[in-house]
């Protein structure tokens, strides 16, 4: 057998010991570098017509809530520390523009007055998009007519095609359809050129001009959001949304995209998802330090932690919190995340 006095001791030829300021919970968090806090986290909610919740089976704890479950979800929200909340709409009907998006009693729109109006001091952020709108589910005006266009306007460009300078126009106003609502952040997600100039030029012409916009800067075209079409039941009925979307392969061009949008006028810049793109995080955020920057914790990352805490096979309270972490340390102030109320419980 192994014996203890056959172990030589080494001597560190030098005198620096990293563990010296390991050997206490008290030392670490000293000098620990990066603290998540429940006023980091923005907590996504799903509004629907109707009554009740309706669980998402590929998001375990996560549901479309009517109205009143909204405010409810959303006091509970404050109560943990969790000072926002991120709103997306299933409509009633669905037609080519997505007409209910900036409809004055629209679901969301009714969602923001009924947040502000029980919770005044919680952020009401709002996601300013058109595919939970639209019957083919896709981010904008196609290239098929309808949507009061000419049957396929441009011939030169591919049917079905989504239309870029025709979307700015819906985009405007379902973004001050929710300012006038009350939402205290837009955030345009719809990855349009020139969506956030059309944005803030609609807001500053209508009277909004103090209404920040949170611009979905750099967002990929990611196979992570998959639970998230089921919740918002907003996937494209046909083809994907690689045309405007960012390509999974590319960071040299993020910081094209946040540049355009900072030239633009966006008071903050997101980039999604956050976890296969920590490298991206972290380049835009030493690119444009002044601007806060949000990250984006999609329901895939979200549906892959929940399944394996499910199984036993992690522990979901620490692996969320490093997660969530580890997103900060790569420079993102603000996090989305569908964890934010467990979170928040977990940092108490
Ligand atoms: C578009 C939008 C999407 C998400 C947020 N805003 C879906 C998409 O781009 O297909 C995904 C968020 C998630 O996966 O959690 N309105």
């Amino acid at each position: 057998m192994f014996k203890e006095q056959e172990l030589t001791t080494h001597q560190l030829p030098f005198t620096a010991r990293p563990r010296r300021l390991r050997q206490t919970e008290a030392l670490r968090s000293m000098v620990r570098e990066t603290e998540l806090n429940a006023r980091d986290l923005i907590y996504p909610l799903f509004v629907r017509h109707g009554q009740g919740r309706t669980p998402i089976a590929s998001m375990p704890g996560i549901a479309q809530l009517s109205v009143d479950e909204a405010v409810r979800e959303a006091e509970g929200a404050a109560k943990l520390g969790v000072p926002a909340v991120i709103l997306f709409g299933i409509p009633a009907e669905k037609d080519p523009v997505g007409l209910e998006n900036f409809a004055p009693d629209g679901i969301v729109q009714q969602a923001i007055r009924a947040i502000k109006r029980e919770i005044p001091e919680m952020v009401v952020v709002t996601d300013v998009c058109l595919c939970e709108y639209t019957d083919h589910g896709h981010c904008g005006i196609l290239n098929t007519g309808g949507g009061g266009l000419a049957t396929r306007p441009h011939p030169h460009l591919p049917e079905g095609y989504v239309l870029n300078d025709p979307t700015l126009d819906v985009l405007g106003r379902v973004a001050v359809s929710h300012a006038e609502a009350g939402a205290d952040i837009v955030a345009p997600s719809g990855m349009m050129d020139g969506m956030v100039a059309a944005i803030r030029e609609s807001l500053d012409e209508t009277g909004f001009e103090n209404v920040p916009i949170l611009s979905y800067a750099v967002k990929y075209a990611s196979s992570f959001y998959g639970p998230f079409r089921d919740a918002a039941e907003g996937a494209p009925k046909f083809g994907d949304r690689k045309s405007h979307q960012m390509d999974p392969a590319n960071v040299r061009e993020a910081l094209k995209e946040a540049a355009l949008d900072v030239e633009e006028g966006a008071d903050m810049l997101m980039v999604k998802p956050a976890l296969a793109y920590l490298d991206v995080i972290r380049v835009v955020k030493d690119a444009y330090p002044e601007l806060p920057l949000a990250a984006y914790n999609v329901s895939g990352e979200y549906a892959m932690v929940k399944a394996a805490a499910q199984n036993g096979w992690i522990d979901e309270a620490k692996v969320t919190l490093e997660t969530l972490t580890a997103i900060k340390r790569a420079g993102a102030e603000l996090l989305i995340t569908y964890h934010a109320l467990d979170a928040a419980r977990w940092l108490k």
